[in-house]
């Protein structure tokens, strides 16, 4: 098979992270006899240095002719002063749209060997195996109208929280899809107490669930959510909801499994996935080869699970990535203290020598 990927290594720890992950992605198609086809472009906010534009036309149209596109990260603090839409985390936003990425999955699962880089107790974590659908084109994100509120006299902004039936119905549908082959749970999050956003969210939700009548759905507020994610994470299979709480609850579900650093994500539901790690531009850490590139060589498993339907391919990096944590390879955000963590390239080439 003809893999045709475009990469966009992005801002701060993205091209590290996404080097890797290139390196994995080359292993696996050497492996199994496919062909990759890379092609890298600009995005974020090195697309605003050189190109004025955090989505240069040029990245877009690649993207739009790929059948995949490897992300790393965006964001920069030179740019914290800029208006939103100049900003290279507007860059990201446009291409999610012009993909038609409207659904996020967000897989948070437990390696056993990560049991101590929780801050949650042993007991508590221990199963940990869930997956967080987040409604990517809708909500605060893109609702209109948005910025300046004219009308009001003091200074005064609007963001709109917007949601339609068929937006809500076909995230719904991915999310109960997803659970049938999971273990059959879906928590569907809302604030149905406070906003009518919430409210039409839960009636097409529970529609759809008549549908499904072998998967349980249980709704809960988000608050809540955000307690019980703490409070008993195993107890969560697939969990959808809207774009700002997916957004909040996906950083809490990468903590609870031992590292933001190891979270993947997989946006679908356009004629092409987008494929990046949960975890952010980073720039602190940035350019030390220390940052950990499993949330991105995770990227790459679900590209080949969801894109390219290569589900022993995306198997077989998803095991080397758990027998590389349990033969006690861990960067630094998952090694112990006075432990020896390794850099970003020795973490991955561990994971590529345990490919099968
Ligand atoms: C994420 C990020 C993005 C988001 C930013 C960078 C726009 O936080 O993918 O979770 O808010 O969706
Ligand atoms: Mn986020």
């Amino acid at each position: 098979m003809v893999l045709k990927v475009t990469m966009l290594p992005g801002d701060g720890i993205g091209p590290e992270v996404t080097t890797e992950a290139a390196r994995v992605l080359e292993a696996v198609c050497e492996r199994f006899g496919h062909e990759l086809d890379l092609k890298h472009k600009k995005i974020g906010g090195v697309a605003i240095n050189e190109f004025n534009d955090p989505l240069p036309v040029d990245t877009l149209c690649s993207c739009l002719d790929s059948n995949a596109v490897l992300l790393g990260a965006v964001g920069d603090p030179s740019f914290d002063n800029h208006p939103v839409n100049f900003r290279p985390e507007a860059g990201l936003l446009r291409l999610r749209r012009e993909l038609g990425a409207f659904a996020n999955l967000r897989p948070a699962l437990l390696f056993p060997a990560l049991a101590h880089s929780s801050p949650l107790q042993p007991r508590v974590v221990a199963g940990t195996d869930m997956i967080i659908v987040r409604e990517l084109l809708g909500g605060l994100y893109f609702g209109e109208p948005r910025g300046a509120d004219e009308t009001a006299g003091r200074q005064s902004v609007i963001n709109t929280m917007r949601y339609s039936e068929p937006e809500v119905e076909r995230i719904a549908r991915i999310a109960f899809d997803l659970a049938r082959k999971r273990r059959s749970k879906v928590t569907s999050v809302d604030k149905a107490n406070v906003l009518e956003c919430s409210q039409l969210w839960r009636e097409v939700v529970a529609r759809v669930a008549a549908d499904y009548t072998d998967v349980k759905l249980e709704h809960q507020y988000v608050d809540a959510c955000a307690m019980a994610l703490v409070a008993r994470p195993a107890s969560f299979d697939v969990i959808v909801t809207e774009n700002l709480f997916g957004d909040i609850l996906s950083d809490e579900a990468g903590a609870i499994v031992g590292s933001l650093g190891l979270l993947a994500s997989a946006s679908i539901g356009g004629p092409v996935g987008l494929y990046e790690p949960v975890h952010g531009s980073a720039p602190d850490i940035a350019g030390r080869g220390i940052a950990n590139p499993l949330g991105a060589i995770l990227s790459v498993a679900l590209m080949l699970r969801h894109t390219f339907q290569l589900e022993r391919e995306a198997a077989s990096v998803e095991k080397a990535v758990s027998e590389t944590l349990d033969a006690g390879y861990l960067t630094v955000d998952i090694a112990p203290e006075n432990t020896r963590p390794v850099s970003t390239v020795e973490m991955c080439d561990q994971v590529i020598e345990r490919l099968e």
